[in-house]
């Protein structure tokens, strides 16, 4: 059949700590033609980032890509120590402690910073950021690389809350809390951003019934996502949450592939880094935008607000099953 016509697919790299909802969302970008995976970059987050980084492989020989390379990145946020694996969530070897055969390779060369600085340079204004754990990479490129914003298509982000509360802290969603310092950096840089945060990915509900669905589908992806995804939602279920899961880290891919389904607000983001109890809060400037020093220097940022959850969770399920 021709191509022609068919408009080229968008190379992304995820940024990742996985982490239950990232393999997911990696399985979604993989299975989705309108997306090319040029690489995964790892960080500390749900787990140890040398965890992180053995799951982003064992992630990648599942589904049958051990041609996308892996880069190791930060293991500890800039400016504070780890909070912690969030094994609670996760698991202690952040799938669920589902047993895994070892990955099947090292990482690359490059650490995740360098890896990012590289590939974004050697295609200037065609890759497109996807970061699902805590922003220190990136950041970490920001710094190496100031120039970096310029050169990017790019960042469609997981992380924050606009305009309801954390789930890491009262104030604050869980990727931002990880690391505030690096997130402001981040917020702050001169590219199109798309923050999905709290405001849209609580609000985006996989089932019970539709997790009990997937261990119908034959395919590895989805024999594995049956093996973790029970422990995911049972968390929630335990912690006042809903019976099924929060979609969280998949909502990047969804957005990437049916922006129809979501609605957004515009305003430049700071990131409180202060000590108490507001800290790791993402603060869109919604009045003052052009006054507020701190906020008036900084480009807007696309804040998703709204979601048509039985769309995007459909999507990502047809994606599954392919
Ligand atoms: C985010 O925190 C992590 O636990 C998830 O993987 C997701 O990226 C949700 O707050
Ligand atoms: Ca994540």
């Amino acid at each position: 059949m021709s191509q022609q016509g068919a408009a080229a697919p968008r190379k992304i790299i995820i940024d990742t700590d996985p982490g239950i909802d990232d393999a997911m969302a990696i399985f979604f970008a993989l299975a989705s033609p309108e997306l090319d995976v040029i690489g995964l970059t790892t960080v500390f987050g749900n787990a140890h980032v040398d965890v992180c980084t053995d799951n982003a492989i064992r992630i990648l020989d599942i589904a049958g890509r051990a041609d996308i390379p892996v880069a190791q990145g930060a293991g500890r946020p800039l400016a504070m120590p780890y909070r912690g694996p969030a094994d609670f969530v996760h698991g202690v070897n952040g799938l669920a402690d589902v047993p895994l055969p070892a990955p099947s390779r090292a990482p690359h060369a490059l650490d995740a910073a360098h890896f990012i600085i590289d590939r974004v340079l050697a295609a200037p204004g065609e890759i497109t950021l996807v970061p699902v754990g805590p922003l220190t990479n990136i950041a970490l490129a920001l710094l190496l690389c100031p120039e970096l914003p310029q050169h990017l298509a790019g960042m469609v982000i997981m992380g924050g809350n606009a305009f309801v509360g954390g789930n890491a802290s009262p104030a604050a969603e869980a990727n931002i809390l990880n690391d505030p310092e690096a997130a402001d950096l981040v917020f702050g840089a001169d590219c199109p951003i798309v923050m999905c945060g709290l405001d849209v990915t609580e609000r985006t509900i996989m089932s019970s019934e539709q997790i009990a669905g997937i261990a119908a589908i034959g395919n590895p992806r989805a024999q594995l996502a049956t093996q973790i995804l029970p422990y995911y939602r049972d968390f929630h279920l335990s912690h006042g949450g809903p019976d099924g899961i929060h979609v969280h880290d998949s909502t990047c891919i969804s957005y990437l592939l049916a922006p129809q389904h979501y609605q957004a607000v515009h305003h430049p983001v700071r990131v409180d880094c202060g000590q108490s109890v507001g800290r790791g809060k993402t603060w869109p400037a919604t009045r003052h935008a052009l006054s507020a020093e701190g906020w008036k220097a900084r480009r807007a940022v696309t804040i998703l607000t709204e979601v048509d959850s039985a769309a995007v969770v459909a999507l990502e399920l047809e994606r599954l099953a392919r």
